[in-house]
């Protein structure tokens, strides 16, 4: 047997990658074509850090697969504490159809993995955060058509998650993808060479830039994160602020102005209007925010039913 994950953005080619767009916009399309969950079945989605959008996202989802989603805080279940990554894995998988988890360390994942006989899927680590960047590109999809050959630009926090899931992501769908961010914060060298790796393989391109209108300039799509990660509370008073590293990348209209006319503009949520994006920005005709945050349910859907699909077929 096969079994298939989903621990970073890279777990897919570049082929799997569209197909689980593909199945997506398909999902959207007809949001109970897929019962892939029937029984039901259960999915274990374990969360370490807050969420809103990801477990609304997973336990809609897995409902409308027809499956069960059984949410677990963190707190209670205190994985890697009360009991080992090893030990916790190997109880879930005997009841559960697929384990979903939003954790810290990407070790503590790929840990997971290594136990478990049903599929893991990343709902955010420190590294990566995969589900939201193909939420993301299916966006980018509905608003700007075919993704190879478009530009995407993020600007912000270059060494968090969602900077480097930008570029695993983009990297793989053919996208020309610049990250904006001050020399201090730079993505990881090793995905930033995967992504490299990738783009080389897909005609995208990966460039990294301190200049945040250098990264912007012409873009179909500008990204942006807040600017304190979940876990780096304890960073937030250097981070922030008009004397922070990340203010010359906020997203105001005037950076906007340097974007292809029709760009997009895309957030993973929550937002910190006046900090990393103006209100003018997120709340005015080239958001699309809210798409984006919906599009959280198909695409979620999507990686779910792949991954069981393809550790199905191989079983
Ligand atoms: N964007 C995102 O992952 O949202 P939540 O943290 O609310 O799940």
């Amino acid at each position: 047997m096969t079994l298939r994950h989903l621990l970073a953005d890279d777990d897919l080619s570049p082929a799997e990658q569209g197909a689980v767009l593909d199945r997506a916009l398909a999902l959207k399309a007809d949001p109970f074509s897929d019962r892939c969950l029937a029984g039901p079945q259960v999915v274990a989605v374990l969360f370490d850090k807050p969420t809103l959008r990801t477990q609304l996202a997973f336990a809609t989802g897995i409902a409308q697969l027809g499956g069960h989603p059984l949410v677990v805080d963190g707190n209670l279940a205190q994985v890697g504490v009360r009991e080992s990554i090893a030990d916790v894995t190997r109880v879930l998988t005997r009841q559960v159809a697929a384990i979903v988890w939003r954790t810290f360390g990407q070790d503590r994942i790929v840990e997971m993995s290594r136990y478990a006989t049903v599929p893991v899927v990343n709902a955010l680590t420190d590294d990566y955060h995969p589900c939201q960047i193909l939420a993301d590109l299916m966006t980018i999809r509905e608003h700007r058509g075919d993704l190879a050959g478009l530009t995407l630009a993020y600007v912000g926090d270059g060494a968090n998650n969602m900077a480097h899931s930008y570029l695993l992501g983009a990297a793989l769908a053919g996208m020309h993808v610049r990250v904006g961010t001050p020399s201090a914060y730079q993505p990881k060298p090793e995905i930033l060479a995967r992504a490299r790796a990738i783009a080389a393989t897909t005609g995208g391109s990966v460039l990294i830039t301190d200049d945040p209108v250098a990264a912007v300039t012409g873009a179909d799509a500008v990204a942006t994160d807040r600017w304190v990660s979940m876990g780096q509370e304890a960073e937030s008073g250097d981070r922030k602020g008009e004397a922070g590293p990340f203010a010359p990348y906020a997203v105001s209209p005037e950076l906007m102005a340097h974007a292809a006319a029709d760009a997009v503009f895309l957030h993973c949520l929550p937002a910190y209007r006046g900090c990393e994006v103006d209100a003018a920005v997120i709340d005015g005709p080239q958001s699309v925010v809210w798409d984006e945050a919906e599009n959280r349910l198909h695409a979620q859907k999507a990686v779910l039913s792949f991954l069981l699909e393809q550790s199905r077929a191989d079983s």
